[in-house]
């Protein structure tokens, strides 16, 4: 349950857009004497759960950090492993699909598998309809590939220097047309974006926490929804 009765006194003003750095698996598993593939796998668990959470109460955007573009630095058998457990993800969308839950994929598609790039067309449109939460899975994304994709974009499309805007390029990011994130939550205790919608966030809220990602919970984004709701937001205003 979100927010019971307790907190009169604080308005409940959910985020619209959350953006999640799904990270620690690696040193979840370490905890537990088991191998970084565990955590990963334990990972894409809770990353279920919090999506069908955030589905149930109300959240229009989630997007969450799956593989970054630094992340090909990784041992071939761990980025093996990580692209393994996206295909089983994928080739099980209908669970998603009974929740309503639309999916979309932002980065760069082109270093991945040619399986991988079908079943992720396929993902998106079977779930083009839902109407439910937005889900966008950042997969070999990253927020200065993104800008460089966009200026290219802009180049391409011969527009002229003084022409160019804030809009100009927000239109053409992987995630064009959503409104930007409201709120980014880092687990894992590490206290950095890395690499993450880096223009998006300009005035995002942030809310980061020692939890591993395996750990995460239903509860602990309640937390950090609470955190939220008392946050003032002056966006350069007083
Ligand atoms: C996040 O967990 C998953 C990915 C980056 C794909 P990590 O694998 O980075 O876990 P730690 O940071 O090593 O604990
Ligand atoms: C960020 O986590 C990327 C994902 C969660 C997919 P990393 O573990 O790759 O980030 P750094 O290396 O700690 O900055
Ligand atoms: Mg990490």
């Amino acid at each position: 349950m979100f927010f019971k009765k307790k907190e009169k006194s604080v308005q409940r003003v959910l985020p619209e857009h959350i953006a999640i750095i799904m990270d620690g698996n690696g040193r979840w598993a370490k905890k537990r004497s088991l191998p970084r593939t565990a955590g990963h796998a334990a990972g894409s668990k809770t990353f279920k759960t919090i999506a069908r959470y955030c589905n149930k109460i109300g959240i229009k955007y989630l997007t969450v950090y799956a593989f970054s573009t630094e992340n090909w630095k990784r041992p071939q058998a761990e980025v093996n492993n990580i692209m393994n457990i996206l295909r089983d993800y994928l080739k099980d969308t209908d669970s998603f699909k009974d929740e309503n839950i639309r999916l979309e994929f932002i980065g760069d598609r082109a270093p991945l598998a040619d399986d991988i790039k079908e079943l992720m067309l396929k993902a998106e449109a079977d779930s083009q309809g839902a109407t439910g939460l937005h889900l966008n899975i950042a997969l070999n994304y990253g927020g200065r590939d993104e800008i460089v994709h966009a200026v290219r974009e802009i180049v391409k499309e011969g527009i002229k220097a003084e022409d160019v805007t804030e809009q100009i390029i927000t239109d053409r990011l992987y995630t064009a047309g959503q409104p930007d994130p409201d709120f980014i939550i880092r687990p894992s205790g590490e206290y950095r974006l890395s690499n993450y919608l880096i223009w998006q966030s300009a005035y995002a809220e942030y809310w980061f926490s020692d939890i591993l990602w395996p750990d995460f919970s239903p509860k602990d984004l309640d937390r950090a929804l609470e955190d939220f709701s008392r946050r003032n937001r002056r966006f350069g205003g007083v």
